[in-house]
């Protein structure tokens, strides 16, 4: 029997501000960019899950019957699919296979959170193959508790969220305590360029679930001095004054970043929406800039490369740079800048220069805007790609 294939368009996030605050249930701002994971499958006749990755070059296979013993192996692309189908086997009972080919120009290991983009993807090629759609926001809640459960990082929601709720054009603000958001444009004059460091990370090998840790450890000092607050977001400027000479570092530094880091979402939000003022592409950058800053100092997630590059942006392109910070979660991957479109070129001849004298490597630079986060369509076989037509017919 004849299947329907399915071909599901996920994109990686830039998060423009509010870095390391979506797991203290704070404030976050990013877009969905034009970088993209394609997904195609299709339903097959037996119990196999036959799958393929591009990027690897590599097949997998597993019986559904084996789907519950299996135990992910750290770094494995197809950990992914091992931990979506089960999640998705866990709300609707599955009993046939299915093939699934993964193609990919969404580079991954530079904070543009390829996992979020393939987690959202597998889940929304599994609800339409078995025909069962969930609410967006239970899509990314488990997918959510896929990365956390089963990937084993303790992020928190931002990726999932974004990647299934992105839209063209859009800037959301998202509350990620009570996931409600609101969204802006940016304004025209401004290009988002992503310049990639050239040091990987992995954050299941980072120190990410270290601050994890801090945070929950902060958080309980703080109620031990007599508050009653569920997470670090609560607090205010004016709470820092009553802790700070209470609290030893680094919890103190952890949450000082967190404070510092929910007001400058906010003041870059109100900026995008008085668009009057001569001077927002400058403010907004400079609340980059102390973005940077407390994420090097306070919270210690930066990395020397990305630190030179922030320095230099700033001492050298204040006009044409307006602002630049490191990107994702951290500790290698890639550094944000808001640039002027009107010196958009040389200011890229200028930094690829720069960067090879600098560090002796080619740099790479991407250009983004806001672009959808998730897309579905059933497609005739034909227009597949080859490898995924072979793969189909095994
Ligand atoms: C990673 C995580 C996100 C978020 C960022 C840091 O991308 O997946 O949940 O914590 O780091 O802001």
């Amino acid at each position: 029997m004849q299947h329907p294939v399915f071909k599901i368009q996920t994109s990686g996030r830039v998060n423009l501000i509010g870095e390391h605050t979506d797991h203290e249930k704070g404030w976050v701002l990013p877009i969905t960019i034009n970088k993209k994971i394609t997904i195609y499958g299709s339903k097959r006749n037996d119990k196999q899950i036959l799958a393929f990755s591009d990027s690897y070059n590599e097949n997998f296979s597993i019986f559904l019957s084996d789907i519950d013993n299996y135990v992910p192996e750290k770094g494995n692309w197809y950990n992914f699919i091992v931990g979506i189908f089960k999640s998705f086997n866990n709300h609707v009972s599955v009993s046939h296979g299915c093939t699934i080919s993964i193609f990919s120009d969404l580079p991954q290991g530079i904070g543009l959170s390829s996992s979020a983009a393939l987690e959202i993807g597998l889940f929304t090629l599994f609800e339409q193959i078995y025909e069962k759609a969930f609410a967006p926001l239970d899509v990314v809640k488990f997918c959510w508790e896929v990365e956390n459960d089963f990937i084993g990082l303790k992020c928190g929601i931002m990726d999932q969220f974004i990647v299934r709720f992105g839209k063209f054009n859009s800037v959301l603000k998202l509350n990620c305590d009570n996931l409600t958001f609101e969204s802006a444009n940016l304004p025209e004059n401004i290009v988002i360029l992503v310049l990639d460091t050239n040091i990987r990370h992995k954050l299941i090998d980072s120190p990410y679930n270290t601050r994890i840790q801090e945070c929950s450890i902060a958080l309980e000092k703080i109620n031990e001095l007599g508050f009653d607050i569920t997470n670090l977001s609560e607090l205010t400027e004016n709470s820092l004054q009553k802790i700070q000479k209470k609290i030893p570092d680094p919890y103190l530094k952890r949450i000082k970043h967190v404070i510092s880091e929910n007001k400058r979402v906010k003041d870059f939000f109100n900026l995008l929406q008085i668009n009057e003022d001569p001077d927002t592409q400058k403010k907004l950058g400079q609340l980059l800039y102390e973005s940077h800053e407390s994420l090097q100092n306070n919270f210690e997630a930066s990395w020397s490369r990305a630190d030179i590059i922030v320095q230099y942006c700033k001492n050298f392109y204040s006009s044409e740079i307006f602002g630049a910070r490191m990107l994702g979660g951290g500790w290698g991957g890639s550094v944000l800048l808001l640039v002027d479109k009107n010196r958009k070129k040389e200011i890229i001849t200028l930094l690829k220069d720069w960067f090879l004298k600098t560090f002796e490597e080619e740099l790479t630079i991407f250009e983004f805007f806001a672009d959808f986060g998730t897309k579905f369509e059933k497609i005739a076989e034909n227009s597949l790609p080859e490898k995924s037509k072979q793969l189909i017919n095994k």
